[in-house]
């Protein structure tokens, strides 16, 4: 795959033969639906892998809730804004929490879409993508009009 080539967005997942250095450069939403998208659930535990193999904790919401919440929508990578529980400091999706937090409440606010999920040939390649999911997500956060998301009342 070209380097700024959109993946097509067919059922996931879909192989790839993407090398790391070669992962796509989205930026914009080819997903029709409209953000922000929110959900919120009590966080449980997932398979570990994402902490244990990937070095990204992940926080895994109920899978009922998220059928019901995204059932319109194509599975994929989404980047957006999080809260957990009463927390005053809203905090970023990709926030590196120094502790666990399952049973407890996180508050998600989709903003937008980066990609479909892949099958990556490495495990290499999947943290490649996901080092640059992150930076997608970044750089579109940190600006307008998805920075002021940040501050939407969901969030009080
Ligand atoms: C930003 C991001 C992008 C991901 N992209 C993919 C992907 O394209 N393909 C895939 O199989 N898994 C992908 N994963 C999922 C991880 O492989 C892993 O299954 C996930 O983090 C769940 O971890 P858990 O085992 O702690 O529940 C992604 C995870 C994150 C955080």
């Amino acid at each position: 795959m070209a380097p700024n080539l959109v993946p097509q967005l067919t059922a996931a997942p879909v192989k790839t033969q993407m090398a790391p250095n070669l992962v796509p450069q989205l930026t914009a939403a080819p997903v029709k639906t409209e953000f922000p998208i929110f959900i919120s659930g009590e966080v449980v535990r997932g398979f570990g892998r994402g902490g244990k193999d990937l070095n990204v904790p992940t926080a895994n919401l109920p899978e009922e809730t998220v059928n019901k919440a995204l059932a319109t929508i194509p599975i994929g990578i989404y980047y957006g804004w999080a809260q957990l529980e009463t927390e005053k400091k809203e905090v970023h999706i990709i926030h590196n929490y120094e502790y666990d937090f399952y049973g407890r409440e996180l508050k998600v606010c989709i903003a937008g879409y980066i990609r479909p999920e892949l099958n990556f040939e490495s495990l290499d390649q999947l943290i490649a993508a996901i080092k640059n999911d992150i930076s997608i997500a970044e750089n579109a956060l940190e600006k307008e009009p998805l920075l002021s998301l940040k501050e939407h009342s969901y969030f009080v």
